[in-house]
């Protein structure tokens, strides 16, 4: 309802036509799991500091420091405009991030602190965060989800220690944009960012998976980095991807008064990466608060190896659903309306028939809503009960009419 007061963190914000968040969301806001001890992200994410604080160090000093604090409530500037989002691209569509209201949302990245961080006048730092996007329901997506951000910047003097003539090169020229470097960088500093930034995260990746790890890089498109790439790892047969990152846009840096220096950034993925790791099989799992599945991560040390053994995997149910759909029907907001509902009783959510009318013209949607209890057996009845609310909160909210 527009004009209604919302209130996140303890802050109050007024609701318009972009307001979109919803209460299960809002219940996540300030839960902080990155922070909890001895949880797995908390700990996988200390098992990243140890290795940026060892690694990189200055005089005995480490030379990234460290932040978990920074609230998920962001400007749509600090989350798009800051980083060179351009004004009609797709991620700012509010069928793909949470608002609060037109000017406020919840961070759809980390990357949202890039530029105050280095505005404040840093040189390196990661942080780490819960972030919120609106997507499927499946076994590796939730609405929110943790990542960690990085950033090293270098002065001339810096990027060219290791020159034998550093007199000789420069950070900076009046040049072309190509496919290795932008217009304002030397190729110099674009090769060294980007071999500087390919090692450091290809010894993070080892630092976590072992020395054998076999690794790939991806070219990759961002619109606050130039060159971009992936990452991707060789896990148990396939090949996942494991972040994103580049060369940061000189005129981010710019904006950030730190016009004299040159630098790269990358995002990576908590859940996905803590999954792989410690073989945890749902990503709904990290917001359990069951002992069967903490008391797994009690009383160890960030860098021992731990395996998570699954307590018994409870059976399924499936039920489906089909509707006439409206013309303004998105399927985001009946996955929106599937979590609020069904909660983490629901595993996933799958669009299987798609069918349009031949005489009326009418589009007809439907989906599969499997059940799964994490730590219990679920009945049918059960399953059916939460299938029936979900049908009429879709058929009073979205104006679906179900067949
Ligand atoms: N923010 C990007 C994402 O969420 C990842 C990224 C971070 C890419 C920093 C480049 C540099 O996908």
């Amino acid at each position: 309802n527009f004009g209604e007061k919302l209130e996140v963190l303890g802050k109050t914000y007024q609701t318009d036509h972009f307001t979109n968040i919803t209460a299960s969301i809002l219940c996540k806001v300030g839960k902080n799991l990155h922070n909890i001890p001895n949880h797995p992200l908390q700990l996988l994410y200390q098992r990243m500091e140890s290795y940026f604080y060892k690694t990189f160090l200055k005089r005995g000093n480490p030379i990234f420091s460290s932040y978990n604090r920074l609230s998920p409530v962001v400007t749509t500037e600090q989350n798009f405009d800051s980083l060179l989002v351009p004004h009609d691209h797709i991620s700012r569509s509010p069928f793909d991030s949470y608002y609060l209201n037109s000017n406020y949302m919840l961070r759809a990245h980390t990357s949202a602190h890039q530029r105050d961080l280095v505005q404040s006048g840093l040189d390196a730092f990661i942080v780490v965060g819960d972030v919120y996007r609106r997507d499927a329901v499946d076994a590796t997506h939730y609405p929110v989800f943790h990542q960690v951000e990085g950033v090293r910047l270098f002065s001339d003097f810096e990027l060219f220690s290791q020159v034998s003539d550093p007199t000789s090169v420069k950070l900076f020229e009046n040049g072309v944009k190509d496919e290795w470097k932008q217009e304002k960088h030397t190729l110099e500093t674009s090769t060294l960012i980007g071999h500087n930034l390919k090692t450091t995260l290809e010894g993070l990746m080892r630092a976590l998976f072992g020395e054998d790890l076999k690794m790939q890089w991806v070219n990759a498109y961002f619109p606050f980095t130039h060159p971009s790439w992936e990452l991707e790892i060789f896990h148990q047969g396939e090949w996942i991807e494991m972040l994103g990152c580049g060369v940061m846009q000189q005129k981010l840096l710019d904006s950030a008064g730190a016009s004299s220096k040159a630098g790269w950034a990358f995002g990576l993925g908590l859940e996905r990466l803590a999954m792989k790791l410690y073989s945890i099989p749902d990503i709904r799992l990290f917001w359990s608060t069951d002992s069967g599945f903490l008391n797994q991560f009690q009383h160890k040390h960030f860098n021992e190896n731990i395996t998570y053994k699954a307590v018994s995997k409870y059976p399924q149910c499936a039920n489906d659903i089909s509707f006439w759909i409206p013309d303004s029907f998105t399927s985001n907001d009946f996955y929106d309306i599937v979590r609020s509902v069904g909660g983490d009783l629901v595993e996933q959510v799958k669009l299987i028939d798609e069918f349009k009318h031949p005489k009326t013209g009418r589009s007809s949607h439907c989906y599969r809503i499997v059940y799964r209890h994490m730590e219990k057996t679920l009945t049918q009845e059960e399953a059916n009960e939460v299938h029936q609310l979900i049908e009429a909160a879709a058929a009073s909210q979205l104006g679906v009419e179900i067949r």
